[in-house]
């Protein structure tokens, strides 16, 4: 499918998904996992500035600021969680509703760690390089940056595309296979924690890379 017709279709499904409170990755235990494993690799000082890329419901974004950090969330749909979540956090949580390949911020604004946590998987392949030239451009120099993805499993170990709803893809990387992508790109490779999914098949994979 085109790019630009790709958009319209994953804006679809996720404006669907969260209008029927179909979003059961809002609650998925693995998810919260995935944003635990990368909030303890964060600088334990706190004030970080994060940006978190899918932002959701913000659930990963709530815990980054009990923490003691700050957050500028973006997301193609602005559900009903929104407008709560800017009244409990007032400035300490900036929410944007923006693609992340098209956001631009306020001159001058660099983040300290970047969360993807189910974002970039479900990307037109076209977007995956400026979406993630875009990603390392908007942080500082050595900035941590996890990106959550499925990952195949024994049951179904190649890698590739598998159609969710309202023609929504969902991309399933190999170990090996979301590693090559990342350093192709230029980031500096970290390390993977393998996490178990609670909703569907296979696995997720967080991948963490430093720009
Ligand atoms: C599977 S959900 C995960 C949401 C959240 N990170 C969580 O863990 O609950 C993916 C989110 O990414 C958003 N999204 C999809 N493509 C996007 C894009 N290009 N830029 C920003 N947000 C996007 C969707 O609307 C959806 O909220």
């Amino acid at each position: 499918m085109p790019q630009g017709d790709y958009r319209k279709a994953l804006d679809t499904s996720f404006v669907h998904r969260y209008s029927h409170g179909e979003d059961e990755w809002s609650w998925d235990v693995g998810m919260i996992q995935a944003a635990q494993a990368f909030l303890e690799r964060l600088d334990p000082h706190g004030d970080q500035h994060v940006l978190d890329i899918g932002v959701g419901r913000g659930r990963d974004a709530s815990t980054f600021i009990l923490a003691g950090h700050r957050v500028t969330g973006l997301d193609i749909v602005e559900n009903s969680s929104w407008p709560l979540l800017r009244k409990r956090w007032g400035d300490r949580l900036d929410l944007v509703n923006k693609a992340m390949q098209d956001w631009q911020p306020a001159p001058g604004t660099v983040f300290d760690a970047a969360l993807d946590n189910g974002c970039f998987h479900h990307q037109h392949p076209d977007e995956w390089g400026p979406y993630l030239a875009h990603v390392r451009r908007l942080l500082r120099p050595g900035a941590l940056v996890g990106l959550n993805v499925f990952g195949v499993d024994d049951a179904h170990p190649e890698a590739g595309w598998r159609e969710m709803d309202n023609q929504r893809q969902g991309y399933f990387f190999t170990d090996a296979g979301i590693r090559q992508t990342l350093e192709a790109h230029g980031f500096t490779w970290q390390g993977l924690e393998v996490i178990e999914r609670q909703h569907g098949e296979a696995r997720y994979l967080l991948a963490l890379v430093r720009t």
